[in-house]
Order: C-alpha cells, then sequence, then structure tokens
C-alpha cells in the first residue's frame, strides 16, 4: 500500500486501462462514466485470463489441487478485501453480486427478523434506489414506517431535524457520497446519532469506497455495502460488511449448496459466516478480480486518489463555471471538501439526452438520465441530468475535451 502521499502519474495509469485506447466516430474515447462502472486495468484483466486459463475448478469442493488454488485465491480475494475496507475479520465480508444485492439482503435477512408493523426506518432523499426499493418492498410486506431526511437545494443532506426523524428509530440507512450531486455525506456523524437514538446504521458505501480511504471500523456502522465494478474490479461480484454479532444472528437470505453444513429431510444447519450467506456456486473468477483491483488501488494509494479527484473536480467546477458561466447548472456543493467527482450538468435548456448525444459524437462517455434516484431528481426540480463523473485515469485533458464537447453541444443545437 503506499503510504505516502503521492501525485498519482495520470498518464502512466492510462496506459494501464486498454480501453481507453478505443476509438469510436473517429475520436480516443474520453470516459467520464465511471460512477456508473470504471475502466478495469491490465492487472485485473490478466488476472480473470489466468484464473480461467490456469486454475478455473469450483470452491469449497475439490480436493485436486487446482481446486485448492482456486478457493485459496478466492479466500485471499477476501482477506484483501478485508483490509481495503479496514475489517477485523474476513469473516464479515460477504461476497455478493453488488452493493444493491448487499442490500437486499439486509432488507431480507435482518430486516424480516427483526422489524414489525409500525417499526421505523429513516433513508434520506439523496438515496440510490438500490437504497429504497428493497424497504419499500419491506414496508409494503411489513407494514414499517419510512422517513425521510431532506436535502438542501445544493444537494447535500438537510441534517436540521435528524434527530427526530431518528426518534424510535430501528436502522438509518444512508449513502456515503450522492451518485448525483456527489455529495459526501458526514458518515461518522450519521452513525452516531443513528446509534443515540438506538437504531442500527447501514452505509450505501458503492460510490464512496472506489474513490475515498475507508475504514469500517472508523465509520462504526454495523452494514456497509458496495460494489467492485466501480473501484476497478469485474461486474457481478461486491461486498457486504456487517458486524459479525449481527451477521451471527440474522438467519440466510437464499438457500442452496455451500450455504449448509447439513442438511437434512427435516431442516438444515447453516454454514457459518461468510458462506452462510453465499449459495451456490459463487463468482469465482470475479472475486479474484475483485482481489487484484483492491491491490491496484492500493497500489495507487487511496489518500492519492482522493486527493487527485478533489484537484481534478476542482479544476472542473471552475473551469467549467468560468466558460459557460449561467448555461451551465452543475448540481451539488461547490466545496470540493464535501463532494466527489461527480459533476451532474444542465446545459442551458437542452435535454441531457440530447447533450449526452453530441458529446458522444465527440467520443465522451457520460450518462444521462435519472440514475436511478428518481426522488433526488425531483426533489431537484429536474428529470434527469448529463452526468460526467471522474477517476483515477481522467485527468484535466479529459475535462477541457468535456468543456470542448459541451460547446459543440451548444453550437449544434445553435445556442
Ligand atoms: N448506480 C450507478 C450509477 O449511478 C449505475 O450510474
Amino acid at each position: 500500500m503506499a503510504m505516502t502521499e503521492t501525485p498519482l502519474d495520470v498518464a502512466a495509469i492510462k496506459k494501464d486501462f486498454p480501453l481507453l485506447e478505443v476509438e469510436v466516430h473517429g475520436k480516443r474515447i474520453t470516459y467520464l462514466d465511471s460512477a456508473a462502472t470504471s475502466q478495469k486495468p491490465e492487472a485485473v484483466l490478466d488476472t480473470l485470463d489466468r484464473y480461467y486459463r490456469t486454475i478455473n475448478a469450483n470452491v469449497h469442493r475439490g480436493v485436486y489441487h487446482i481446486a485448492e488454488e482456486a478457493t485459496q485465491a478466492m479466500e485471499a480475494a477476501r482477506d484483501k478485501v478485508r483490509g481495503f475496507i479496514g475489517a477485523e475479520s474476513a469473516h464479515e465480508v460477504i461476497f455478493v453480486r453488488n452493493a444493491t444485492e448487499a442490500i437486499n439482503l439486509v432488507a431480507h435477512s435482518w430486516g424480516r427478523t427483526n422489524l414489525r408493523e409500525g417499526d421505523v426506518v429513516v433513508l434520506t432523499q439523496l438515496e440510490h434506489h438500490a437504497n429504497i426499493v428493497p424497504w419499500h418492498l419491506l414496508a409494503a410486506e411489513r407494514g414499517i414506517e419510512l422517513r425521510w431526511v431532506p436535502v438542501t437545494p445544493d444537494g447535500q443532506l438537510d441534517l436540521g431535524i435528524l434527530e427526530p426523524l431518528l426518534d424510535g428509530a430501528r436502522l438509518f440507512a444512508f449513502t456515503a457520497m450522492s451518485n448525483v450531486t456527489g455529495a459526501l455525506t458526514p458518515v461518522r456523524r450519521l452513525v452516531d446519532a443513528a446509534h443515540a437514538a438506538g437504531a442500527l446504521a447501514l452505509v450505501d458505501a458503492c460510490q464512496y469506497v472506489p474513490h475515498n480511504p475507508t475504514d469500517v471500523q472508523s465509520m462504526d456502522a454495523d452494514f456497509v455495502a458496495f460494489s467492485a465494478h466501480k473501484l476497478c474490479g469485474p461486474t457481478g461480484i461486491g461486498a457486504l460488511w456487517g458486524r459479525a454479532e449481527l451477521l451471527e444472528a440474522m438467519p440466510p437470505f437464499l438457500g442452496g449448496g455451500e450455504m449448509i453444513r447439513d442438511v437434512r429431510l427435516d431442516g438444515f444447519t447453516p454454514n457459518e459466516l461468510p458462506w452462510k450467506f453465499e449459495a451456490g456456486t459463487p463468482a469465482i473468477a470475479e472475486a479474484i478480480g475483485f482481489g487484484a483491483a483492491v491491490d491496484y488501488l492500493d497500489r495507487l494509494g487511496m489518500v492519492n486518489v482522493r486527493r487527485h479527484e478533489m484537484a481534478l473536480t476542482d479544476y472542473a467546477l471552475r473551469t467549467l463555471g468560468e466558460r459557460f458561466g449561467e448555461r451551465l447548472t452543475i448540481h451539488g456543493p461547490s466545496d470540493t471538501a464535501v463532494r466527489g467527482g461527480v459533476l451532474s450538468l444542465a446545459l442551458a435548456d437542452l435535454h441531457p439526452h440530447d447533450v449526452a448525444q453530441v458529446l458522444d459524437q465527440e467520443g465522451v462517455c457520460v450518462r444521462a438520465g435519472h440514475h436511478c434516484a428518481k426522488p433526488l431528481m425531483r426533489v431537484l426540480g429536474v428529470s434527469a441530468t448529463a452526468r460526467a463523473s471522474l477517476y483515477v485515469y481522467n485527468d484535466e485533458a479529459d475535462v477541457d475535451t468535456l468543456a470542448d464537447a459541451l460547446d459543440a453541444a451548444l453550437d449544434f443545437f445553435a445556442l
């Protein structure tokens, strides 16, 4: 792990990502959609390739050599993920498909066991649908009450009424970083407020872990969910970290092979953690690739990643603001100390899909739409935005290319 603060060598990092060489419409790609999914470095691609070419076998079953190697590689990856988030034990790291599945696991297993009609779950208006719909499903099934922490006009949490909202709550589930406004939430303060009210705290850290040093122990939360594909890893794998004593007390989420110690005609005995929550053949290659992604980011150093993104976000906010003035709205806070590199844009009165289409002609990849955060879009008073999001392989030249492409959109629509 890079312990000293060193500026990222973005020119060298770009060379690690083969997709960034791709040309579309005769232009080299400018990839600005890492909040949707990140690109993958050679180190991760090689790991996936090597797994399938040399040790592909099912895990936790075979006694032959490559099966043992596959099992060891997967469990070593779990331990890398443990280290990456500062968890105490790898048994607290459950491999899931993605952050969405992690939150559904908590809603199904902890929620169905512990929540009764009238119990309160507090969410925020910043949330992605992944941290809303599982609770709506539980509300429909169990009659739980959902309360919502409001949002300020600049897309941050408005904590003025947090205490009354948490009064009597059983769970506070909130994002650590908005995928729309880039707002970072004060995780430790929110966790402490939840605990003071007697509630558990679940952190949706899907947009946070890829961009910030993460220490689940100093967060002091009860559950933390995130995906690998946003942090240079493969799709189809993510992690739920949970406190061992909570996970021990929760029933399994899915039933099948792997998650049992014994099965009889009259019932079953679940496996121990973490396998109790990992039914069926796991995403073996993806888990090992997740470990390689974590190694890659550790080599860069997450402190350096965060510093790079702060500086680049600052450059983007400043230069885009200067160049487009009132014709461009960038949602979210202007202080990079409380935001990440997610830039949700409204350009003049152009529809975000039109903007994104012109940007595509310039080779610039951004996401246009509601970003799976429809309640937040309503609060912001928009139906969609064009969202540019930054990562370790982006530099000022990419932001300049975005600015030129936004100018092209204004020209195209004669504005
Ligand atoms: N949640 C991802 C996004 O914000 C897919 O784009």
